[in-house]
């Protein structure tokens, strides 16, 4: 049986009691490195070119992280130009350290300070691969061969870094595949390391923790940085780094809750490309944070050119369900979810803590508008229909009449098979409700009231041919359903009835909605006019005309008048 769980080890689960960082809060962002232009490049199907690299450093530089690794110049040729270039043309702003990386090989160091030669201040960030199936199956190395690596490799930072006294210098190391280390032997790596950096001296030191494989459950990653952090020396003098990546779909919640367990400072790239499923997304965390209050101290409103820069310079495209980035991530389709959200919107005043059902922070807080929030599909329901007519034609439905225009709008998505924009919603509500027939076109109106009611005199129907209605009723409606029964015999009822003064800037200054039972048929109409009872005796024509037919009926009893 090819699928067979049984191929699989579970992850040994760290053997921590004293576990604290489930009570922790995040209540500051971390200080954030930016990964996207060493391990996000190296995963790309076309490496960046160096033009593409110098509008991702500098949407970097932008949106405000001060810690930015611009590549691994020892290994390529492309990564050492760019280094070069940073430095040479002087782009690296005053408070942004670039950081680049190397293995620990005498040679790769010695070039990485070659390409750094120059740099006001930068990181210098050393790794070797620390476990176990490493040790054993790749490079055929004990503990202690594994830890000499790191040891030598320091130890070279360390000197040659003096040989370029002019530079700030801040080493980083990373016992790479740390998930997979025993933790006794990650804390024996990193304390041979410090031992020979020595941060308690004053030496700024980052001990970079990467999950280079997500191997188990965000709370595992957090006991074992935890862990870290109680046994390592210096552990006061030194940053606690976390590097995750994104092999289970965890990569943010274990640089979460890595933070909760002490991590100071978290890598990662902007929307989490990188090698596989990729790194830690940088947007998603950093608005993690934002959405509880808490400054990411980063300046992601730019949403669609963060998105647009990303996607020129990596050439992947980013998810319509991104998490805060994607195209469809503010939208509703379902009805019930927009009529939450609408309710809540409409409830909001300004200054109020956001407390919107179904979104979880403020779309224009990243240039996204509200407009995009409610969008129609065969899913939708009444509440995004209303919803959208009420948005950009200023048109108030009453609920029975966005019930029954759902259904229309329903049976359009269905049968187009897609969304529905607003503009076809609004044409559909005009075929629908809205259009006029020439013969039931409302000319001019009496209404005279004395003790026993109103009295009509409606005038209808084209120029040539209009006639002249007359009716008796209690009110205005009743009178001019009167004068139609007399004129057509068409028994008339009245369902439903409503009228809404229209916003300024509209050519209308009324809509009326009526439902009526006509002849034991229901008809819907609704018309727009100047005047409220001009509207809705419009209304009333269309709602007729459905029943009795758009051209007008030759009279079945002229003869028959009203008595005054
Ligand atoms: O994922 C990883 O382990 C890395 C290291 C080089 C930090 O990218
Ligand atoms: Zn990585």
């Amino acid at each position: 049986m090819a699928f067979d769980h049984r191929k699989y080890a579970p992850f040994k689960p760290v053997a921590k009691k004293d576990r604290r960082w489930p009570d922790a809060v995040i209540e500051k962002a971390p200080t954030w490195c930016a990964v996207d232009l060493r391990d996000g490049n190296q995963s790309l199907i076309k490496p960046m070119s160096v033009a593409q690299k110098q509008r991702l450093f500098d949407l970097l530089v932008k949106l405000g992280f001060k810690e930015i690794e611009i590549g691994f110049p020892a290994a390529s040729q492309p990564d050492f130009d760019f280094c070069r270039k940073l430095i040479e043309e002087n782009r690296i702003p005053d408070d942004v350290t670039i950081q680049v990386l190397t293995q620990a090989r005498a040679e790769l160091i010695e070039r990485t300070y070659e390409a750094l030669d120059g740099a006001k201040k930068a990181i210098v960030h050393v790794y070797n691969s620390t476990s176990t199936v490493q040790r054993e199956q790749v490079f055929g190395l004990d503990r202690e061969g594994i830890c000499d690596i790191a040891r030598n490799g320091a130890t070279l930072v360390k000197e040659i870094a003096s040989r370029y006294p002019d530079t700030e210098w801040t080493f980083q190391y990373s016992p790479e595949s740390f998930t997979g280390t025993e933790l006794d032997f990650a804390a024996d790596v990193i304390d041979a390391v410090t031992g020979v950096w020595r941060p308690d001296q004053g030496q700024p030191v980052i001990i970079n923790l990467p999950a280079t494989v997500e191997m188990s459950t965000p709370n595992v990653f957090a006991d074992q940085v935890e862990w870290i952090c109680e046994k390592i020396q210096y552990r006061d003098a030194l940053s606690i780094s976390v590097h995750t990546h994104n092999d289970r779909g965890c990569g943010v919640a274990a640089a979460e809750l890595a933070v909760m367990a002490g991590a100071d400072r978290v890598e990662g790239t902007l929307m989490g490309n990188g090698e596989r499923t990729g790194n830690m997304d940088l947007v998603t965390m950093a608005m993690n944070l934002y959405s509880q209050g808490v400054d990411p101290e980063l300046d992601l409103s730019g949403m669609a050119e963060i998105t647009e820069v990303v996607e020129a310079c990596t050439e992947i495209s980013t998810h319509p369900r991104h998490p805060y980035a994607g195209e469809l991530v503010f939208t509703a389709f379902s009805g019930s979810h927009q009529d939450a959200i609408r309710k809540c919107l409409a409830r909001r005043k300004d200054g109020d803590v956001w407390n919107v059902a179904y979104l979880p922070i403020d779309p224009s807080d990243l240039g996204r508008r509200y407009e995009e929030v409610v969008r129609i599909n065969s899913q939708s329901g009444k509440g995004g229909v209303a919803y959208v007519l009420e948005r950009d034609y200023d048109i108030s439905l009453p609920r029975w009449l966005q019930i029954e225009f759902s259904k229309v709008v329903q049976s359009e998505a269905e049968t187009n098979g897609g969304e529905i924009d607003s503009h076809t919603i609004h044409h559909l509500f005009e075929e629908r409700y809205l259009k006029v027939a020439k013969d039931w076109t409302l000319r001019t109106y009496n209404l005279h009231r004395d003790d026993d009611g109103v009295r009509a005199d409606v005038v209808v129907g084209a120029d040539d041919t209009s006639v002249t209605l007359e009716g008796r009723g209690l009110g205005a409606v009743e009178a001019v359903s009167d004068a139609l029964t007399r004129r057509f015999g068409v028994s008339i009822a009245v369902e439903a009835y409503d009228e809404f003064a229209l916003g300024e800037g509209t050519k209308a200054n009324a809509l009326a909605c009526i439902r009526l039972n006509a002849n034991g048929r229901l008809c819907s109409a609704a018309a727009l006019a100047e005047d409220t009872t001009s509207a809705t005796l419009q209304a009333l024509f269309s709602a007729v005309a459905q029943e009795v037919g758009e051209q007008m009926p030759e009279i079945m009893d002229s003869s028959e008048s009203v008595s005054a």
